[in-house]
């Protein structure tokens, strides 16, 4: 036969450009571990069944493993005359085992067996992912417990709005990465589902039990329709969009970081360790980890768009263009672990510089609401509260004071229930102590919020 595999009824070998333009083994030998695994399986269950003898599954089952050894020690031979990973590891068997390897294929189709092969990588990927998630929450929730008093002005509009605490921020974070993880393990519920026994697309005519195929390799549950088994590809749009979720909030903390780091805010400071210096400019040092994880959330973003658009408008069932679906794929696995990784070693080595937080926060009448809202305490409606210290700040600004720093009959001038009582709304610590509410940015709600999110990634 002109190909080994499906040479038969050719009369011509396969041109040689079309034979590496159509090869995929370059990136699909990342599933070989797993394609060895699910290919266990199907001989133990084809064995169960009749369908193979004990000798023949244990041949393939030791000359498999061997192989797996091969690969991991690196000196297996990879052929792009063998197209994929399938066909390089089904060859490597039948030089090993002699015929019996060819009796591997019974009852299996590339198309279920790559299905297959890529859920299982996923599978374990996602709970790599998953324990990465977790290690930077506790990162996030412990430097937040840490810095539950730490006073830092609040934007809306990157304007100064009104003072919070710095832990109350962190943990802001914390619940973006908490619903991250919910949609994580969401997705994995639908990753793990078993494509095998689907074979081309109808199924078998062989005896196969694929249950216990499925319980073999932890699936779920067989997939319920064979034509939608080998052409599902929405599991991985499904992990690469809770990706595009997840780097669309690393990289706005990145932001956050990038600017904290500068002269200008110098609200925090990162680790040398976590930052690279300039070649020309010997004052610098840049927060270069979070600038590349903002900048790494483009890609993942576009593997999500080129993944949707390699789905649309395929029929049933299998067609060649899903093998366009692993590169993408590897890619969104590789940097989401990557920024992943980054961020955990980051956040808990974050210092930050309380006193600076705490003189921006000063600055901007951050707590005019505050004052607002004194006035309403005393009686003035608040519409008319506004007003008033709408009108106080023109003052501060004309003449360059903030509102704690006006004596009582300058605050007197613009209403006359104002008392020296209040001072302590004006302050801070009084701005930030008196949101006392779950939610709220108090130092003791963040506090308890911290231990509600330890207690919650406990119970994960
Ligand atoms: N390399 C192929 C892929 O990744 C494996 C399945 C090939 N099936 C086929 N009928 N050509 O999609």
């Amino acid at each position: 036969p002109t190909n080994q595999s499906w040479g038969g009824r050719f009369s011509e070998p396969t041109d040689a450009f079309v034979e590496r333009f159509t090869a995929s083994v370059d990136f699909d030998q990342r599933l070989a571990h797993h394609d060895i695994q699910g290919s266990i399986a199907h001989a133990t269950m084809l064995a169960r069944v009749g369908v193979l003898s004990d000798d023949e599954r244990d041949a393939i089952i030791a000359g498999l493993q061997e192989i797996d050894q091969e690969i991991a020690n690196g000196t297996f031979a990879w052929s792009v005359k063998l197209e994929d990973v399938h066909m390089n590891i089904e060859a490597r068997l039948t030089e090993k085992i002699g015929i019996t390897g060819k009796k591997l294929h019974t009852g299996r189709s590339r198309n279920d067996q790559v299905a297959t092969d890529i859920r299982l990588y996923l599978r374990d990927a996602i709970d790599a992912v998953d324990a990465e998630l977790t290690r930077l929450r506790e990162g996030l929730i412990e430097l937040a417990a840490r810095e539950a008093d730490t006073i830092m002005p609040g934007f809306t509009h990157l304007q100064t709005a009104q003072p919070v605490t710095f832990g109350h921020h962190l943990l802001a974070w914390q619940e973006m990465l908490a619903r991250d993880q919910e949609r994580l393990r969401d997705c994995r519920g639908r990753v793990n589902v078993m494509p095998l026994g689907a074979a081309a697309l109808a199924g078998t005519t062989y005896p196969i039990d694929r249950h216990v195929t499925a319980e073999l390799l932890g699936f779920e549950r067989p997939a319920e329709n064979s034509l939608d088994a080998v052409s599902d590809r929405d599991f991985a749009i499904e992990f690469t969009a809770f990706a595009s979720v997840l780097l669309m909030h690393l990289s706005r903390m990145s932001e956050e970081l990038v600017l904290w780091t500068s002269a200008q805010f110098d609200f925090i400071d990162l680790p040398d360790r976590f930052c690279t210096g300039s070649s020309i400019m010997p004052q610098k040092k840049n927060p270069d980890v979070p600038e590349l994880v903002r900048g790494k959330t483009g890609r993942v973003y576009g593997h999500l768009m080129g993944l949707l658009t390699l789905m649309k408008s395929q029929p049933l069932a299998y067609n060649k263009d899903n093998q366009e679906d692993k590169e993408p794929l590897f890619d969104t696995l590789d940097t989401v672990q990557g920024c992943l990784k980054a961020f955990a070693d980051m956040i808990p080595a974050i210092e930050a510089k309380a006193e600076n937080m705490y003189e921006a926060a000063r600055k901007g009448f951050s707590t005019a609401t505050d004052l607002a809202d004194y006035l309403v305490r005393k009686g003035v409606a608040f519409r008319d509260a506004h007003e008033i210290v709408g009108q106080s700040v023109a003052y501060g600004i004309e003449h360059g004071k903030d509102l704690s720093e006006m004596s009582l009959d300058e605050l007197q001038q613009f209403s006359q229930v104002i008392e020296a009582d209040v001072f302590e709304v004006l302050t801070l610590e009084g701005s930030v102590a008196a949101r006392n509410h779950i939610g709220g940015t108090a130092p003791d709600q963040v506090r308890a919020a911290a231990q509600r999110a330890r207690d919650a990634l406990a119970a994960l």
